[in-house]
């Protein structure tokens, strides 16, 4: 079969991690870069034609088969919809969109194209993500009643510095856009679209400067009718301290953890299932001077190719990148505003 040729836009942290994974992967090509730093182009181990421009590559008429979009979040629906009218597919980084409206029109420009928009969601691809999931579509667990997610990080002031976008509400959007917005995804993966939302937004770290609140508490229904809670800091000492779920169901309980949610730390369920082990099966995607969430571009790379020479759709699209922006959105506009 062909190899698939990739084009990386915007060649930052995760656009770098791109052009390792491309390049070894043997069903991969990386054709071309496009980055509005030309320094950037350093980042690439390949030489391949460098672009500052979206308009200099699309004018340049190189033919790939699909676009990495990892620019910022706010141009995320804005490249897409480009890209998807340029007769691309497109790899669109977390989250899809700032707002729900933008989802909805990248929705209408992959129809339009016949092109796939594949969604970047690669804790799905954890061992226990995925145990948890068929643990929970077989019934195994009953009725979910009660879940609890803790999601409590660590971003510097070196962080937001190192790339300012990041500390604006246009461009980066906050915590529950930027870091949380996988576990949003895991939650909704597993137990639905919550509903009625109440929430609280507050700041624990006055030293660092953005746009918007490092923490704040969600409660919620559950689609089922159970309850939920969320609750999530930047503002942890020094570094990560953890990101867990805890489900309370009428057949069982289960505790998952870890940083990143990649251990089992606790199972008690009605019927005996046989527990699998998950030990040291997952790490973070290192950033030197922080931690990013699961490093499984790799396996999330290898379904999207496979998706594209099989003509399949793709496992994680738009749609439920709109169901996690949609929860962010709603979350936002119910906020009360603490100070403390
Ligand atoms: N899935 C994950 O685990 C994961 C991890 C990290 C980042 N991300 C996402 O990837 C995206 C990038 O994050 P990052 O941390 O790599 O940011 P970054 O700032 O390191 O990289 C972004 C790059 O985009 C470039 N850029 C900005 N505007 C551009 C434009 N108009 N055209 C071309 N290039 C442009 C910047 O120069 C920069 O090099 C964000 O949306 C982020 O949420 C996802």
């Amino acid at each position: 079969m062909n190899k698939i040729q990739f084009v990386i836009v915007g060649v930052g942290r995760i656009g770098t991690k791109y052009s390792k994974i491309i390049g070894e992967n043997p069903n991969a090509e990386l054709i071309a870069a496009v980055d509005i730093d030309f320094g950037k182009r350093k980042s690439i181990s390949k030489l391949v034609p460098f672009f500052t421009d979206i308009s200099d590559f699309l004018a340049a008429n190189i033919k790939a088969d699909i676009i990495c979009v990892c620019t910022p979040n706010g141009l995320h629906a804005r490249h897409t919809i480009m890209f998807l009218h340029a007769g691309f597919h497109v790899i669109c980084e977390k989250p899809i969109a700032l707002h729900v409206a933008d989802g909805y029109k990248m929705l209408a420009a992959e129809k339009a194209s016949g092109k796939k928009v594949f969604a970047v969601m690669q804790n799905r691809y954890s061992p226990v993500s995925i145990w948890l999931k068929k643990l929970i579509d077989d019934k195994k667990l009953g009725k979910i009643l009660f879940i609890q997610i803790n999601c409590f990080w660590n971003r510097s002031q070196q962080y937001y510095t190192e790339a300012p976008w990041r500390a604006t509400l246009e461009l980066g959007g906050g915590p529950l856009f930027t870091q949380f917005s996988h576990f949003i995804d895991l939650m909704i993966w597993l137990t639905g679209q919550p509903e009625h939302i109440v929430a609280q937004s507050f700041n624990l770290n006055h030293q660092i400067k953005t746009e918007f609140n490092d923490s704040g508490t969600l409660t919620f229904n559950l689609e089922n009718g159970g309850t939920g809670t969320f609750n999530y800091t930047n503002a942890t000492f020094d570094r990560n301290l953890e990101s867990s779920l805890t489900i309370i169901a009428t057949k069982g309980n289960i505790k998952v953890g870890g940083q990143y949610m990649e251990k089992l730390e606790y199972v008690n369920l009605e019927k005996s299932t046989q527990i699998p082990v998950f030990d040291n099966v997952t790490t973070a995607n290192d950033y030197q001077f922080y931690q990013g969430s699961l490093d499984k571009h790799d396996e999330f790379l290898a379904n999207v190719i496979h998706c594209l020479q099989h003509n399949l759709a793709p496992e994680v699209g738009l749609k439920d990148g709109i169901k996690i922006v949609h929860f962010i959105e709603e979350a936002l506009a119910a906020a009360e505003y603490k100070n403390y």
